[in-house]
């Protein structure tokens, strides 16, 4: 089944909320969604097969069209009739400590997917250029120093969560966030400006790695947009 098919028959799914809107990420400042409701998941910007053998297809079928999927329709069922009805997801994000439960894990899940989705993409380059790798070098000595953190952050993580690297006052770190938080909300132990992200549930990678989750960090350089963490280091 290639994207189109597939999105077809997500579209007669009832998890297929926005899957088929070609409306493209709202650049912001602070964060990547500055829409309010209802929310819409934005396409992938490859197609499902685009990561492999670092990330294979089924996985990204099932975590975007299944998981991300959810997580959209569950906000917008949250947000429904609320004062966050009228607020954008970066606004919700921030004050995410005044917000019930159900909006925090599923805003949480949106934003963190539509994040994730764009730092990665197929056949990039292994390592970062420019500005990014100066302040990689700048701050942590080395890529590989670098990477070793982040993938400390991403291994440690208990249960279910995220690995960082962010950005606050001029100066980048790496850490997790557990379940769908993320460094932006005003409850992260973590705060800082996301410039790359990495999904550590066990739905990003226990299909193809299972218990392996050292294999699936190690393999996720291989599809590291740095273009992307360029960009968001630039606005950061
Ligand atoms: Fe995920």
């Amino acid at each position: 089944m290639n994207r189109t098919d597939f999105l077809r028959t997500l579209a007669g799914s009832s998890l297929a909320v926005g899957a088929l809107t070609d409306r493209a990420f709202a650049g912001s400042s602070t964060g990547i969604i500055a829409e309010t409701a209802p929310f819409k998941q934005a396409p992938l910007p490859y197609d499902f097969g685009a990561l492999e053998p670092s990330i294979d297809k089924m996985t990204m079928e099932i975590h975007y069209g299944k998981h991300h999927a959810a997580y959209v329709k569950n906000l917008n069922d949250a947000v429904k009739g609320t004062e966050f009805e009228k607020k954008s997801l970066d606004e919700i994000i921030k004050s995410i400590g005044k917000a019930p439960a159900a909006i925090r894990n599923n805003g949480g899940g949106h934003w963190n997917h539509t994040f994730f989705w764009e730092v990665m993409g197929p056949k990039k380059s292994a390592a970062p250029t420019g500005a990014v790798a100066d302040a990689i070098n700048g701050q942590f000595g080395s890529f590989d120093k670098f990477k070793e953190e982040f993938g400390k952050a991403a291994t440690t993580r208990f249960g279910s969560g995220w690995a960082w690297l962010v950005a606050k006052g001029g100066k980048l770190s790496v850490g997790s966030t557990p379940n769908q938080d993320n460094p932006l909300m005003d409850i992260s132990d973590l705060k800082g400006t996301p410039i790359l992200g990495l999904d550590v549930w066990e739905h990003a990678y226990y299909l193809h790695y299972q218990n392996k989750r050292p294999d699936y960090i190690k393999a996720f350089w291989d599809v590291v947009n740095w273009e992307k963490v360029a960009e968001n280091l630039k606005k950061a």
